[in-house]
């Protein structure tokens, strides 16, 4: 059986904190030794370019190294591996072709299990301890498909008024895959874009602890402008400004989170 553990990270409210998660805790496990495969799932290709440049994010979309070419010819994933500036850590980009993935799907045999499918080549040679996917901020058949090839999920919350908007119908959804996909667990909850000064964050801490059937997870993310310019430089914040608070935080999560995600 494989070793390599898949985690998607998934909230279809934007802004969440998705993809600034996935590529930071990501990042932080290669630097813990860990090998690691980032696949990016979203048409806005915010992950791809917080490690590459836009021209060349662009050059994956012209010479097919992207994750949207691998879903529509169905073929194994391993073939659109690219590697990063970072020991152990690689990606699957993406492509804005991405926008026309449901279409795509649709017409598919098993259409829920496309990458759970394209995956398995690359979990069989058990390479990667890790398989993080970013997801878009949608709940459709493209976000079920990297539920059903996910283990675990992590659900990025921003803690603002509106963060917790729609939470509810994101756990329905979950619920509605788990009929497909019964092994996929909700691994937790991660705070996000935190201001510890704001009362309103820790009305939405209390709420979020007593959240049925998810773990909040200790390690919080606060609000912090050296992520904004890691980004800025294509760089994630861990590697960018490793002693910034946020670098300091996103390290502790993903230990958090290596402690839980494993079969
Ligand atoms: N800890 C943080 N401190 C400051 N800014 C942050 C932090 N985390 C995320 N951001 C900013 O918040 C915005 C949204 O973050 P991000 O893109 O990670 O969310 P997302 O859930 O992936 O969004 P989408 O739903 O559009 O995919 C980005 O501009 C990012 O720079
Ligand atoms: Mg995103």
């Amino acid at each position: 059986m494989s070793k390599t553990v898949v985690v998607a990270f998934a909230n279809n409210k934007g802004g969440s904190g998705k993809t600034t998660t996935c590529s930071n805790v990501a990042c932080a496990m290669a630097m813990q030794g860990k090998k690691v495969l980032m696949i990016d799932g979203d048409m806005q290709l915010n992950l791809t370019i917080s490690y590459f440049d836009e021209d060349t994010a662009l050059a994956f979309a012209q010479n097919g190294k992207n994750i949207y070419t691998a879903i529509k010819e169905e073929k194994d994933l391993s073939d659109f591996v690219v590697s990063t500036e970072y020991k152990h850590l690689d990606l699957v980009p993406s492509t804005s072709l991405m926008s026309a993935i449901e279409f795509d799907l649709f017409t598919k045999w098993q259409r829920e299990f496309i990458l759970k499918k394209c995956l398995e080549p690359v979990k069989a040679r058990g390479y990667y301890d890790y398989i993080l996917i970013d997801a878009p901020p949608t709940l459709g058949g493209w976000v079920m498909n990297i539920m059903c090839a996910s283990d675990f999920l992590v659900i990025p919350v921003e803690a603002s008024p509106w963060g917790l908007f729609g939470l509810a119908n994101m756990f329905e959804f979950v619920g509605q895959v788990k009929t497909l996909a019964p092994t996929l667990e909700v691994l937790g909850i991660a705070v996000t874009k935190a201001d510890e000064r704001k009362k309103y964050f820790k009305q939405t801490l209390e709420t979020l602890q007593n959240t049925d059937g998810a773990r909040l997870f200790k390690n919080y993310i606060r609000v912090d402008s050296a992520v904004e310019w890691s980004q800025d430089n294509s760089k994630p914040v861990v590697a960018y400004k490793k002693t910034s608070r946020s670098a300091v935080e996103y390290t502790n999560l993903a230990k958090e989170i290596m402690k839980y995600a494993h079969r």
